[in-house]
């Protein structure tokens, strides 16, 4: 199946992200988001960062014109009907999701692919709300899409051979170099990623050292871009909690377990970077 159309719901960072990638591949996009807010904000946060790379030489400006041209923005799920794949980047709320995945299920066409960004939610249990298991997915892409270039692609429990070479083929298109991963709780980024976010918790929590020589320490000593606690700032002391917090539950294991300091921190409201302070201050 040839797949020039793709819808994405959600309009936030990821979804608008993703809908710069695809089209920047050539792809028509419909953005769906239920806030027009939401999608104003996403044409511009779209525009600056084409706008960046066309700075950067990386895009000319008739490829930052046409890419603009192939989106579409609506805040009406049912506009969805023509794509040819879904992807599925609204809030990390397991109910909400399911709630979209029952409505695309009836909107979209049998053969179309329904795939999800989710970061821990199961791809085996979305899939379960639809009529087609063998074709739902996980697509995780990380932030911020346009520069990073992984994409990790989750097999469900019933997700096909062909689902899951279309949707590689597609992150291809998109300049993206997939990774498979089996649907347990962090799939291999979080998994990985996240009990090391959760140890630098800790090493600030005992006093080990500062924050700014625990990150730099990481930053010199292992050659990351940004040190472990300001990227848990960049991605949400909230999802870095969350995300563990399924891991948790999901493994059993008590090596999962949030540092009492991020819970802290998330309780305090401090949230990272959108909120102005996390384990950093940030201009707002
Ligand atoms: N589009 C286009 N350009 C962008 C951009 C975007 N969305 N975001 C940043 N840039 C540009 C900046 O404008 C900047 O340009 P200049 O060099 O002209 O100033 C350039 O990229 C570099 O950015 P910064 O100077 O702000 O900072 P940096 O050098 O640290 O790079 C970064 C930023 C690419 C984010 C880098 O720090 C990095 O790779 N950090 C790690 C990010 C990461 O690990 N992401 C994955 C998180 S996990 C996840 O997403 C999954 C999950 O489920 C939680």
């Amino acid at each position: 199946m040839g797949i020039s159309t793709i819808g994405v719901v959600g309009a936030g960072q990821m979804g608008s992200g993703i809908a710069q990638v695809a089209a920047t591949a050539g792809i028509e996009v419909v953005l769906q988001d239920v806030s027009p807010d939401g999608l104003t904000k996403a044409k511009s946060r779209i525009e600056q960062s084409l706008l960046k790379l066309c700075e950067k030489g990386k895009l000319s400006a008739a490829d930052v014109n046409s890419a603009k041209q192939r989106i579409q923005t609506t805040q009406h799920l049912e506009d969805l009907s023509r794509a040819d794949l879904v992807i599925e980047a609204a809030s990390e709320n397991p109910q909400l999701k399911y709630d979209i995945f029952r409505k695309l299920d009836s909107i979209c066409r049998d053969e179309v692919i329904l795939s999800t960004n989710t970061s821990s939610i199961s791809i085996t249990v979305i899939a379960a709300q639809t009529r087609r298991p063998d074709r739902v997915v996980g697509m995780h892409f990380m932030n911020p899409v346009p520069l990073m270039k992984l994409v990790e692609v989750i097999r469900g429990l019933r997700t096909s051979g062909a689902t899951f070479q279309a949707v590689r083929s597609v992150g291809e298109k998109m300049g993206k170099d997939c990774i498979e991963s089996k649907d347990f709780p962090g799939f291999v980024v979080n998994r990985v990623l996240m009990p090391m976010i959760n140890e630098a918790c800790y090493a600030l929590f005992e006093g080990l050292a500062s924050a700014q020589d625990i990150d730099n320490a990481m930053k010199l000593g292992t050659n990351q871009p940004m040190g472990p606690l300001a990227l848990a700032d960049f991605i949400g002391l909230d999802t870095c909690m969350a995300i563990l917090n399924v891991m948790h539950e999901g493994l059993g294991d008590p090596k999962y377990r949030p540092c009492p300091l991020l819970k802290q921190y998330v309780a305090a409201g401090l949230l990272g970077k959108k909120a102005g302070q996390g384990f950093y201050k940030y201009a707002v």
